[in-house]
């Protein structure tokens, strides 16, 4: 628990080596906050004692938001585990409706560039088509029990099952990031090529922070964040931006451009 500021167990107390500095993150790997913030303090401190004023931060934070139980439940929560791929009440096929169909995700995602929650879609916006098409899928029958008015179900909302979730004390939204050029598939991958959602990064501080130091490698066009296809050499074969030879320079170009600065301070985060 994130409150108790002893000694972690395993810690040497005196004498012990200072970790190795971790620089880069892969996506697998969840920092921890000691190697997300590496520090060069005296080493006759025990290492423990340089993450205690984030400790004494963070538990005042908590304290004071009454989130002391979120932060227990949340200790190693399902939603921030890579690969999370629940079974859903219907099997909704992204594939099938952005691939094939060719839907923005907006059709369905409609508050995501407008709002800091990305809603998923009511059953109204499913019967939209599946009242004409599909009308007999056996798939689809929770749907139709819902838009029955002779059924139990009539009108309850359909349970998807929530897949990314970033702790109730991490302030996130999604507007901020994809009015400003941050692609849905930075955060989600592939999510028109898969027949089950699954969780494609970690969702850590640590994951975050990478991309706020250096959002040039991850800024697009932003009339290709929808488009998860997008191909920076094949954007930049077909247009001609002065000053922009490789895809580097594009993203160069683009953050100066928007003058982007994603923040890394703490309460932009946490507040
Ligand atoms: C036809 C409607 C529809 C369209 C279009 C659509 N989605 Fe979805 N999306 C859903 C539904 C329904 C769910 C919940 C069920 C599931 O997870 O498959 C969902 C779930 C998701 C989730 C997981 C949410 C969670 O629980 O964490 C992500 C991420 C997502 N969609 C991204 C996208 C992206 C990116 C696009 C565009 C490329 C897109 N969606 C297009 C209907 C849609
Ligand atoms: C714009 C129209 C449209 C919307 C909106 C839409 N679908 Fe579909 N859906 C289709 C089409 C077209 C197919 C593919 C039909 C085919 O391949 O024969 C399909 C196929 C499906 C299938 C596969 C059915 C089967 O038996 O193989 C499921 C399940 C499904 N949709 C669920 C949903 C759900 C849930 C929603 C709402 C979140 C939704 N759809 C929204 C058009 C739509
Ligand atoms: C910068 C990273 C980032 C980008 C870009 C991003 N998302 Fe998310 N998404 C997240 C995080 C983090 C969560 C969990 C948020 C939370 O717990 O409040 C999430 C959650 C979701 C959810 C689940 C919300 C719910 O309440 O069930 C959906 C749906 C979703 N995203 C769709 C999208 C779509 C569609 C796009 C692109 C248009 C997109 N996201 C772009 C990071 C991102
Ligand atoms: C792929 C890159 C990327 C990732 C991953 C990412 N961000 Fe951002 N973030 C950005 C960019 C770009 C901005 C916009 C900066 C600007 O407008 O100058 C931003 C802005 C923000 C802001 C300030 C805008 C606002 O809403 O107040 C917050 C807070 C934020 N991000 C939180 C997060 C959190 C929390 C996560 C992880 C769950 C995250 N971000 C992951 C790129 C990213
Ligand atoms: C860009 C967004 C962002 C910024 C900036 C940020 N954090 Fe976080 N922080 C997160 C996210 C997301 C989580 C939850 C995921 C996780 O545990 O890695 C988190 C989790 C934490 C936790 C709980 C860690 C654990 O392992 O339980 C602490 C403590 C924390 N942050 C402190 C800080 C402090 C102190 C700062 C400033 C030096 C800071 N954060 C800046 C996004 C951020």
């Amino acid at each position: 628990m994130v409150c108790t500021l002893a000694r972690p167990a395993g810690e040497p107390f005196l004498g012990g080596k200072d970790p190795p500095l971790v620089k880069n993150f892969t996506s697998s790997a969840r920092p921890t906050l000691s190697n997300v913030f590496p520090t060069v303090m005296a080493n006759f401190f025990p290492r423990w004692t340089n993450v205690l004023p984030f400790k004494i931060a963070i538990c005042a934070l908590s304290l004071a938001g009454g989130v002391v139980a979120a932060f227990t439940y949340y200790a190693t929560p399902k939603t921030l585990v890579v690969g999370y791929q629940p079974a859903q009440p219907i099997p909704f096929s992204h594939r099938i409706h952005v691939e094939q169909v060719g839907l923005d995700c907006r059709y369905c995602h409609s508050f995501v560039d407008v709002a800091g929650h990305s809603n998923v879609p009511t059953s109204n916006t499913c019967w939209n088509c599946h009242q004409h098409v599909q009308k007999d899928s056996p798939k689809l029958q929770p749907l139709r029990d819902r838009m029955n008015e002779k059924h139990p179900d009539y009108g309850k909302p359909i349970e998807w099952v929530r897949i990314h979730k970033t702790p109730d004390y991490v302030y996130f939204n999604h507007a901020a990031h994809v009015n400003r050029g941050i692609s849905c598939q930075s955060c989600h991958g592939r999510v028109d090529q898969m027949e089950v959602v699954y969780q494609d990064q970690n969702l850590s501080m640590g994951w975050c922070l990478e991309c706020h130091r250096e959002p040039e490698k991850h800024l697009r066009p932003l009339e290709e964040v929808y488009n998860l296809a997008y191909d920076p050499e094949k954007f930049l074969a077909e247009n001609s931006i002065e000053g922009v030879k490789t895809t580097e320079d594009l993203g160069k170009k683009l953050k100066e451009q928007w003058q982007v600065k994603p923040p890394v301070s703490c309460a932009a985060c946490h507040h």
